[in-house]
C-alpha cells in the first residue's frame, strides 16, 4: 500500500488533519488502535476557541457545531463564597468561545471522513514507524492477525500521550519538559440542566470545582481530588454532596442532580516534547504536549498544531517548498508554551496546594482579588482564555 501521509491516531488531531489534507487534495490513511465507538466514548474537552472553530469550518465540518454549539461570552470565578464575572468578549475585543464537546467534534469528523470514503483502519495493532529519517518512511501494523505495510512521504504522530510515535524517536533526539500536579480531576457527566448560564471556576477551602456543560440539558462537573482517590469509591451521591459544598449559596440552590452518564478521574500534568519534527515524522496534539485541563487548552492546541501541519504539508506539494515543514516545530512550540504557561498559571491559581502552606494560600487570595478588580489582569485572563492568534 502507498499513500502520501500516514496519520497515526484517530482522535481529534488525527481526524482533523486527515480532513484538512483531503481538502487540499492530499491522500492520507489513518491508523487507530481502538474501535470508533471506543474513541467516541472518551469524555474529554468541552470548550472551543475561535481558532479551532475556524479550522473545523475550513475542514468543512462546522455545520452542526454552529447549530448546536453554545457561544459563551464570559466565565465566573468563585472564591471566598462570591462569584465574579470575567467579561471575555468585552475584554478581548469582541471574541468568544464555543461550548461544543470533543465527542461531537470527533463524531462530525468521523462522519465526514466516512462519507468521503476515506480510509481509517480501526483496531490496527502493533503500529511501528520506520525510516522516517529517509525520503521513504514506512508504517507497519497488524489487523485481524495479518501484517501490513504502508509506504508514504510523511508520518503524522497524532496518537496521544501514550502513543507509539513519540516513543519511536531516539531518546538523544528529543527533550521532555514535565511537571505533575499533586491532584486529579474527578469528572461527572449528567443529563441535567447546567447550574448556571456560564462556566463557574471555583477556588474553595475544599478544593477546586468546575461547573461546565455540553448543552442546555447536559452538564459536566469536575472536582479536585487527591491522586489516591479511586473513581469506584465516588458514588454519584457523594459527588453531588461534595460539589454542593464547593458552590455558593445561589448555585447550591439551583443545582439539579441526576444519575451520572460517565465518571472518571484524570491526573493533571504539564508536558512538552521538543522538537516536534524528526525528518519526515511530525508530532501533533497530545503526542507532543499535555496541559492541565484548567482553561480548556488541550483540544485547542491539538487543533492549532494540525492547522500548522496541514499548511506545511500542502505547501510542500503545491509549491515544492520545504519552508513550512522546516519551521513547523518552532511555530507550534511558540504557541504551545504560551498555552502551557496559561494552563499552569490558571491551575496554580484555582486549586488548593496544601504543601504551599498559609503563605501560598494568602498569595493566591491576593492574586484572585487583584485579577477580578484590575482591568489589566482580567484582560490578560480573557485574552488567553479565548485563545491567542495562530499567526
Ligand atoms: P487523543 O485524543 O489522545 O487521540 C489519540 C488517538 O491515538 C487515540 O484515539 C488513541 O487510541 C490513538 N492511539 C494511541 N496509541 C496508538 C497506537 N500505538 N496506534 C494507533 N493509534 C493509537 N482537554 C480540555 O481542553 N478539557 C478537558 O476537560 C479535557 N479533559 C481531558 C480528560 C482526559 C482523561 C484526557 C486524557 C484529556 C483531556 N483533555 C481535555 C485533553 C484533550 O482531550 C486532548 O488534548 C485531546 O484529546 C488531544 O487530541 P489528540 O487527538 O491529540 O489525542
Ligand atoms: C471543560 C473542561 C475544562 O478544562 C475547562 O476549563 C472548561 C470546560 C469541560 O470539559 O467542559
Amino acid at each position: 500500500m502507498r499513500t502520501q501521509v500516514v496519520i497515526v491516531g484517530a482522535g481529534p488531531s488525527g481526524l482533523l488533519l486527515g480532513q484538512l489534507l483531503y481538502k487540499a487534495g492530499i491522500d492520507n490513511i489513518i491508523l487507530e488502535r481502538q474501535t470508533g465507538e471506543y474513541v467516541l466514548g472518551r469524555i474529554r474537552a468541552g470548550v472551543l476557541e475561535q481558532v479551532a472553530v475556524d479550522l473545523l469550518d475550513r475542514a468543512g465540518v462546522g455545520s452542526r457545531m454552529h447549530e448546536e454549539g453554545l457561544p459563551h461570552h464570559g466565565i465566573e470565578l468563585l472564591f471566598k463564597g462570591e462569584r465574579h464575572r470575567i467579561d471575555l468578549t468585552g475584554l478581548s475585543g469582541g471574541k468568544s468561545v464555543l461550548v461544543y464537546g470533543q465527542t461531537e467534534v470527533t463524531r462530525d469528523l468521523m462522519e465526514v471522513r466516512a462519507a468521503e470514503g476515506l480510509t481509517t483502519i480501526y483496531e490496527a495493532s502493533n503500529v511501528s514507524l520506520h525510516d522516517f529519517d529517509s525520503e521513504r518512511p514506512r508504517v507497519r501494523y497488524t489487523k485481524n492477525g495479518q501484517e501490513h505495510e504502508i509506504e508514504c512521504d510523511f508520518i503524522a504522530g497524532c496518537d496521544g500521550f501514550h502513543g507509539v510515535s513519540r516513543a519511536s524517536v531516539p531518546a538523544s533526539a528529543i527533550h521532555n519538559y514535565e511537571k505533575v500536579y499533586p491532584f486529579g480531576w474527578l469528572g461527572l457527566l449528567s443529563d441535567t440542566p447546567p447550574v448556571s448560564d456560564e462556566l463557574i471556576y471555583a477556588n474553595t477551602p475544599r478544593g477546586f470545582a468546575l461547573c461546565s456543560m455540553r448543552s442546555l440539558t447536559r452538564s459536566r462537573y469536575y472536582l479536585q481530588v487527591p491522586l489516591t482517590d479511586k473513581v469506584e469509591s465516588w458514588s454519584d451521591e457523594a459527588f453531588w454532596n461534595e460539589l454542593r459544598l464547593r458552590l455558593d449559596a445561589e448555585a447550591r440552590e439551583r443545582l439539579v442532580t441526576g444519575p451520572s452518564l460517565e465518571k472518571s478521574i484524570a491526573p493533571l500534568r504539564s508536558f512538552v516534547a521538543e522538537p516536534m519534527r524528526f525528518g519526515r515524522l511530525f508530532l501533533a496534539g497530545d503526542a507532543a504536549h499535555i496541559v492541565p485541563p484548567t482553561g480548556a487548552k488541550g483540544l485547542n492546541l491539538a487543533a492549532s498544531d494540525v492547522g500548522y501541519l496541514s499548511e506545511s504539508i500542502t505547501e510542500y506539494y503545491d509549491e515544492k517548498s520545504q519552508a513550512g515543514i522546516d519551521t513547523y516545530s518552532q511555530r507550534c512550540l511558540s504557541r504551545i508554551w504560551k498555552a502551557e504557561r496559561f494552563s499552569w498559571w490558571f491551575t496554580s491559581l484555582m486549586h488548593r496546594f496544601p504543601a504551599e502552606g498559609e503563605f501560598g494560600q494568602k498569595i493566591q487570595e491576593a492574586e484572585l482579588e487583584y485579577l477580578v478588580k484590575s482591568v489589566a489582569a482580567s484582560t490578560s485572563l480573557a485574552e488567553n482564555y479565548v485563545g491567542l492568534p495562530m499567526k
